[in-house]
């Protein structure tokens, strides 16, 4: 189900994607999730606000998108038509396998087309650069692992960095980008994730303040 929250004072209402991959109401991923919308509807924006498991969203790519990029999936046309207008973008899904969960992989894979979120300059047989065609001011990860930062590091070289900033937001063109990973959370107390959404709350204030953030 798709929440959107309108504020009818401002004539420019600045416009937030915020995209969830957790199955699980109850998780902390969850709580992430509601402490973002509240935030954003506190100060002002207009969120399209997507749990991606509770509205169904059906990552399989095949092969007839997959060759032309068009698709009747309502609902992948609604993600498509939200992401490249909206002013900032959240994504809050755990760690799996290094990766995110494979609903959230199809999301990227079917909303994140050629002609969407990036464009190959004529000629281009997609081996060059291409221009980022995302027009978001910036654009936050909130993760959450069970791993040790050091070891994250050492032993996993912390493959989520590298998918979000370089593979998918730098390549669709937006440089701001942050990610916070909140670990470990199976052996977090109450009062460690309760600082944790406080932390949540500092970080959509800081890149989307009340007002804008221009
Ligand atoms: C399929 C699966 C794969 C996972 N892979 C990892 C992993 O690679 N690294 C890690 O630190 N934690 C991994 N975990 C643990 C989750 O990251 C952890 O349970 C989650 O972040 C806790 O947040 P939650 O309470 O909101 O679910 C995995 C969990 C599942 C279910």
């Amino acid at each position: 189900m798709e929440h959107t929250y309108k504020t009818l004072m401002k004539e420019d209402i600045m416009e937030i994607s915020v995209i969830l991959a957790h199955p699980y109401p109850e998780s902390f991923n969850h709580a992430i999730y509601q402490t973002v919308l509240d935030c954003l509807k506190e100060n002002g924006y207009q969120v399209h606000a997507h749990n991606l498991y509770e509205e169904g969203f059906n990552p399989l790519l095949e092969g007839p998108e997959l060759v032309t990029g068009e698709t009747s999936d309502p609902m992948v046309l609604k993600h498509r038509q939200e992401i490249t207008k909206a002013d900032g973008i959240i994504i809050i899904h755990p760690n799996w396998w290094g990766q995110p969960p494979a609903i959230l992989k199809g999301w990227t894979d079917r909303v994140l087309r050629s002609g969407v979120a990036y464009q190959f300059e004529e000629g281009d047989d997609g081996s060059g650069v291409p221009k980022g065609l995302l027009v978001a001011e910036a654009a936050i990860v909130f993760n959450t692992s069970n791993t040790p930062e050091e070891r994250e590091k050492l032993i996993f070289g912390d493959p989520l960095e590298r998918i979000w900033k370089d593979c998918v937001f730098d390549f669709c063109g937006i440089k701001n980008f942050h990610r916070k990973m909140f670990r470990v959370v199976a052996s977090s107390t109450q009062k460690e994730r309760q600082l944790w959404l406080n932390e949540v709350q500092k970080i959509v204030n800081n890149y989307f303040p009340e007002n804008g953030f221009y």
